[in-house]
């Protein structure tokens, strides 16, 4: 059978608002998620965990465990199947975290000992939770501090350059009319994805069979290949829907675990991580301890610039959250220098979290930039806009694009700037004294190789493949339009087949890079496929017509520049001083991030980012018990994040500003969205008290007792006076 199609062009389906095409899934529970996929004989496994911080595993006392109701196995470190963690996986170099059950090490609280199976999950819980483990306790270290006499400079990290200088630092602080030099910090805070990890794992035909929640199929599917040594053309890893990734959802012990399950039991078997869980097993923000030296001219010119970052990371792997690398990108100066340090500790390894390096390290840089407004005496937007820099601060290289004052420009019209008093503490509304305060947003803009195929159908339709990930972001929804586009068909003609290994390679959804990758592919096969089309003048035989593309290539011949989203944030808030209480009223995030492909669902995305902040500025923090060396409150009880009540009216919008080398002018607006938040909130609360918080979170505590000192040194003014 033959169709033949007429194809009216049809175009402008990326930039126009669509809902996402499994959006009724969803609502409707028909999504199926990998921890509720059925299966026939399916086995459960529930991951044991170490209650010491430090040690070795003396026995694991799986008798009594085996003889309960329903038990298949307890796998551990004396009779599990062994793996190979010496492969280079992306982290640069070899994962010893994902060599579980090799050895009786216990390097931090939380590190899996063991893994028990059984016929229901229930049961699995039942006797993991009987299961007795006896350790050789050592003494450990979890105390985390910018002073740490182990603090070192992480030299060969594969992933982030530790220092960069230019300039004579101490010469031009001396030449300065002006100096802020402060120490800020933030604490550990966690991914908190609303879907915990799962994954199931079977042995189906001769081939390894993953259902999972991750970020990207290609991606896990490689690492479990390399780690259990397979050929990967053996292993397919599928992740059909995920509820939440930013960052946490690659490869980690329990899909590890699963595999050795199916494995040793010929059936297979699924491992759901719990919400407690999750805090020591998928990585987390390591805490940061962060100084800023900025010199400058009365005016506010930057002399000297110097940001040193202190984080921490595990002592089984390096982990550096880059918090630095903001300078190298935002601000220039006579003498420039950034710095990053890194402290081991008896804890898991820290991992990407949502804007790494770039949440944390805005909040103290872009606060270090209010701070010195406010020195100079100058507007804080007049003071970005005074050190704009025209190429990049230590690269020297062009930027593809910088549209970061075009954002200051248009929320300060929106957000109605010109009307703000500078001066702190003068707004009340009742109890509340009321402030504003702004930061400057970027992100770097990349792109990484991807592979994707378009089918003509017979039935005029158009099948999409391409390994892609919907984390939540509406992944499926976006391919469908930047593929309309290339074909000039409507987007209803197109149905898009993501998140599965089988697809082919393609970037993960991680590093604000997954739709760019992934649009540039599907963008390649799409036009292609449109031009054999047109020669055969719209005749599709039945099997369909299939154009396939490669960006590796034209990825790689991709001009050096400095390539970033930027962005401009804005918070109103009131400040009770008598309770603590601290509410955002306003947040508004105008942006420069490239094209956007469908408004609808990068405003929730954006949104989403600067909820975040505000959680990050407000409420989150992870406590860790110095004499367990685990957490306190390992669960959304005693892990704060924002939720309905704290969240005001955001808005999130964008500036014109496609990126003038990508087919599709995309950059990428997975994270950008949190960067700069809790700057702009700790500016606003400064505004409103007067007082500057240089940790986060600003807690209640933390407001009464600044407010405590500000009556205390009121009194004493007044009685010296
Ligand atoms: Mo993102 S932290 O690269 O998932």
């Amino acid at each position: 059978m033959t169709t033949t199609a007429k194809i009216a062009a049809v175009t402008g389906s990326v930039g126009s608002a669509h809902t996402r095409v499994e959006g009724r899934d969803k609502v409707t529970g028909a999504a199926r998620y990998a921890g509720e996929i059925p299966f026939a004989e399916l086995a459960y496994g529930w991951l044991v965990l170490s209650t010491v911080a430090r040690g070795r595993i003396r026995s694991v006392e799986d008798g009594p465990v085996l003889a309960m109701p329903g038990v298949l196995t307890v796998l551990h470190h004396g009779n599990a199947p062994r793996v190979d963690t010496d492969y280079v996986g992306m982290l640069g170099r070899p994962n010893p975290v994902l060599g579980i059950f090799q050895h009786d090490r216990v390097p931090f609280a939380g590190w899996p000992v063991a893994l028990v199976v059984a016929e229901t999950s229930e049961q699995a819980r039942e006797a993991a939770e009987a299961l007795v483990v006896r350790y050789e306790e050592e003494p450990h270290d979890v105390a985390f501090r910018a002073g740490h006499p182990g603090a070192y400079t992480p030299e060969n990290n594969p992933m982030v350059q530790a220092e960069t200088a230019k300039g004579n630092l101490e010469a031009q602080l001396d030449a300065s009319a002006v100096v802020v030099d402060e120490e800020y910090t933030t604490p550990e805070e966690h991914h908190s994805a609303m879907e915990p990890h799962a994954a199931t794992a079977r042995w189906d035909g001769g081939r390894l069979d993953v259902l999972d929640s991750n970020q990207g199929s290609t991606w896990v599917a490689s690492e479990l290949a390399q780690l259990f040594s397979l050929d990967p053309a053996s292993v397919r890893v599928r992740s059909e829907h995920v509820g939440g990734g930013f960052g946490s959802k690659g490869l980690s012990p329990h899909q590890v675990a699963a595999v050795m399950a199916t494995t040793v039991l010929h059936r297979p078997v699924r491992v759901v991580l719990t919400r407690r869980q999750m805090f020591s097993l998928v990585g987390f923000r390591s805490p940061t301890a962060q100084r800023i030296r900025l010199g400058a001219d009365a005016d506010g010119r930057l002399r000297a610039f110097d940001h040193r970052a202190h984080s921490l990371t595990s002592t089984v792997h390096e982990f550096v959250e880059s918090s630095a690398v903001l300078g190298r990108v935002m601000y220039d100066a006579d003498a420039h220098h950034t710095l990053h340090r890194l402290v081991r500790l008896d804890v898991p390894t820290p991992a990407w979290m949502r804007a790494p390096g770039e949440a944390p390290g805005s909040f103290a840089l872009e606060s270090a930039l209010d701070e010195l407004a406010e020195k100079c005496a100058v507007d804080p937007i007049a003071l970005r806009a005074r050190n704009e820099p025209g190429a990049g601060p230590v690269s020297g290289m062009p930027f593809s694009s910088r549209n970061v004052l075009a954002c200051f420009e248009e929320g300060a019209r929106r957000f109605g700037w010109a009307h703000r008093d500078p001066r702190p503490g003068l707004r009340r509304e009742g109890r509340w004294l009321l402030g504003t305060g702004t930061a400057a947003a970027t992100y770097p803009s990349g792109v990484a190789p991807s592979t994707a195929a378009v089918t003509a159908e017979a039935d005029r339709t158009f099948t999409v493949r391409i390994n892609a990930a919907d984390i939540g972001t509406g992944a499926r929804t976006a391919m469908a339009l930047v593929a309309a586009d290339a074909l000039e068909v409507d987007p209803g003609r197109i149905r898009v087949r993501i998140a599965d290994s089988d697809l082919g390679p393609a970037m993960i959804a991680g590093g604000s890079m997954g739709t760019r990758s992934w649009a540039w592919a599907v963008t390649a096969a799409a036009n292609e496929l449109r031009e054999r089309l047109a020669a055969l003048e719209g005749v599709i035989p039945a099997e369909g017509i299939t154009a396939r593309s490669d960006t590796t290539e034209a990825v790689g011949a991709l001009a050096k520049k400095e390539r970033h989203s930027f962005g401009a944030q804005f918070a109103e808030v009131a400040v009770d001083t008598a309770t603590g209480e601290v509410r955002v009223r306003r947040l508004l995030g105008i942006y420069a991030a490239g094209t956007i492909v469908n408004p609808l669902t990068a405003r929730s995305q954006l949104i989403g980012g600067m909820t975040w902040g505000l959680s990050m500025a407000l409420h989150e923090e992870a406590i860790r018990d110095r004499a367990d060396g685990g957490h306190i409150g390992a669960d959304l009880a005693g892990y704060h994040v924002a939720t309905h009540a704290d969240v005001p009216l955001i808005e999130a919008d964008w500036v014109d500003d496609p990126d003038p080398d990508d087919p599709v002018g995309i950059k990428g607006i997975g994270e950008i969205g949190i960067v700069g938040v809790a700057a702009a909130v700790a500016n606003a609360v400064w505004h409103a008290t007067g007082t500057r918080h240089r940790d986060l979170p600003i807690r209640p505590d933390r407001i009464l007792r600044a407010a405590d000192e500000t009556r205390r040194r009121t009194a004493q003014e007044a009685r010296s006076a």
